[in-house]
């Protein structure tokens, strides 16, 4: 697979965003990556601030910026919110419309493979409203004709998070403490583990053209990812 493709991520101020960002970086396997969001970062690392370029864009007018989502050959989706911070509308309107927004103009844009977290239990079918988006948002991705799209479904994604939600840190602590030391792989999924599954899934070959990734299998192609040093990068993008 080639070393010199453009990635792109939306989402990339989010959790597990940021978890990739920092995966993909330190992976060194791409020439650029491009940041789709709604605000600006200031990175103070150097690598950060030579690999990255930021685009920012209002997502209730998506239709508006196709040339944000030019020029990149890998897309990773890492948007959401919670119906707690957004309503059950706001919740349906980024969960789903820009999701699949984005995933319309990536597709347009020239995008080859494009990755999105959604979450365990994804089910259009359901009576409840946080499954049934998720579900809906994944079947219209599948209508679209990647050439590849890998969807990730996580459990409880476990992250000391920048933003305040009292249930969840309380959730994870009792987690943490609990099933997470004997069975890691039940109800969460470390930032961490899901990044490195995003990435090493990229450059795995002989894979289905669309693929739902259940937490084991996450899990699994996480435990793949080689730590690539500098060096040997180096060497893999010269010959
Ligand atoms: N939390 C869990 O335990 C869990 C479990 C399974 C699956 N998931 C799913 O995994 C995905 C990633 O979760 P996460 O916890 O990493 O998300 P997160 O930390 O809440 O970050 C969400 C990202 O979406 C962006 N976003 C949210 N609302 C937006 C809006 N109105 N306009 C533009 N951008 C918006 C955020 O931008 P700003 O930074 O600008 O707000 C941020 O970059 C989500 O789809 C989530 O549903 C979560």
């Amino acid at each position: 697979m080639s070393t010199n493709l453009t990635a792109l991520i939306t989402g990339y101020t989010g959790e597990s965003g940021k978890a990739l960002l920092k995966e993909l970086i330190q992976n060194n396997q791409f020439k650029k990556i491009i940041l789709v969001g709604r605000r600006h970062v200031e990175y103070t690392d150097n690598e950060y601030k030579e690999k990255t370029e930021q685009r920012l864009i209002d997502f209730a007018k998506i239709d508006d910026y196709p040339e944000a989502f030019h020029g990149a050959d890998i897309h990773y989706c890492c948007l959401g919110t919670t119906r707690g911070k957004s309503g059950a509308e706001g919740f349906r309107q980024v969960d789903f419309d820009y999701i699949v927004g984005a995933a319309r103009l990536a597709k347009q844009e020239g995008c080859k493979h494009f990755h999105l977290v959604s979450s365990q239990g994804a089910d259009p079918q359901s009576l409840f409203l946080y499954p049934k988006v998720k579900g809906q948002t994944e079947t219209a991705l599948t209508q679209m004709s990647f050439e590849r799209l890998s969807i990730y479904r996580p459990a409880m994604l476990m992250v000391d998070r920048t933003e305040n939600r009292p249930l969840e840190n309380f959730a994870q602590t009792i987690i943490r403490n609990t099933v997470q030391r004997i069975a890691p792989e039940w109800i969460t999924t470390p930032v961490e583990v899901l990044a490195r599954a995003m990435c090493f899934n990229t450059f795995t070959k002989d894979r289905p053209s669309t693929e739902i990734l259940d937490n084991h299998a996450i899990f699994r192609l996480s435990e793949q990812q080689p730590i690539q040093t500098k060096e040997q990068s180096q060497a893999t993008n010269n010959s």
